[in-house]
């Protein structure tokens, strides 16, 4: 449903960003992007629903680029995003009108908005919170109400942009285990991760490095094949163990299994 031909990027001329990015995703995929810090991931999220338009190449969403004015909106709407500080992310007063102000944006028709409200809250469990402001809230909670809004819209992929990482541990693992759900439910979901242990969650993971996709493939191939420190990322402990006990080739099945499961509780 999403796909990058060709793509490339810069904020300022000379200094490329992204570099002839190519991948698709399909419906209902979950997907880790991984890279060190600077590596063009942020980039690319933004590239996903036309806030950033490609300076070459093309970003298509079913088979329509998102450099086509006409398209913004049904782009904004099959493609949410959910950013690293929950504060930077309310720009109204309440949950409720968040959700409200993310709908008329992508003008959903009056009639349907109490529904949509009510749906998503439900999903994200903050019914009581509708009428929240941001300052009452916790940055779990703020995540939740972002989510809340992305899934009002009804989005076919759903993106995190290291989305966890200023929660406390029981913040990230109730977004965590609602990337699960709504991956479950058929949504394709993306994480940007820089924790090895959360990769294999997922069924797939890209790599970025210095603006070009350096791996795509299985998180068991990944960790198999790919030098996690000549890209400045950390190994996930299982590997560590896997390294430890001599073990050479792909991870198992076994161990991907469990490794996914742990998020799954
Ligand atoms: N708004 C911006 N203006 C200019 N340069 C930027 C901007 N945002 C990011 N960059 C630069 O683009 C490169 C990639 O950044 P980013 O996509 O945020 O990487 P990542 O998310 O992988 O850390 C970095 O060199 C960063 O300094
Ligand atoms: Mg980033």
């Amino acid at each position: 449903m999403l796909e990058f031909e060709q793509v490339y990027f810069h904020y300022r001329k000379g200094q490329e960003v992204l570099r002839g990015v190519n991948f698709s995703i399909q419906a209902g995929e979950f997907v880790s992007i991984v890279g060190g810090n600077g590596s063009g991931k942020s980039t690319l999220a933004k590239l996903m629903n036309g806030l950033l338009l490609p300076r070459a190449g093309a970003v298509r969403i079913d088979g329509e680029p998102t450099s086509d004015p006409h398209r913004l909106q049904s782009v904004r709407q099959a493609v949410g995003l959910i950013f690293q500080n929950p504060d930077d992310q309310f720009i109204t007063t309440g949950v409720r009108d968040e959700i409200v102000f993310g709908l008329e944006n992508i003008r959903v028709p009056a009639a349907e908005i109490t529904d949509r409200i009510t749906q998503a809250l439900r999903a994200v469990r903050m019914e009581r919170y509708a009428d929240s402001a941001p300052h009452e809230l916790s940055g779990g909670q703020k995540q939740r109400a972002a989510i809340a809004t992305v899934l009002a819209m009804r989005p076919r992929l759903i993106l995190f942009d290291e989305a966890t990482s200023m929660l406390d541990p029981h913040g990230r693992a109730d977004v965590r285990r609602l990337m699960q759900e709504l991956h479950r439910q058929g949504l394709a979901v993306v994480q940007i991760t820089h924790h090895m242990d959360e990769v294999p969650a997922s069924g797939r993971v890209l790599l970025l490095d210095q603006g070009a996709v350096a791996f795509d493939g299985t998180p068991g191939d990944f960790f198999a094949s790919t030098d996690l420190e000549s890209y400045a990322l950390e190994k996930p402990f299982a590997v560590r163990v896997h390294e430890a006990l001599g073990l050479t080739g792909s991870l198992s099945d076994d161990w991907k299994e469990r490794a996914a499961a742990q998020w799954k509780n």
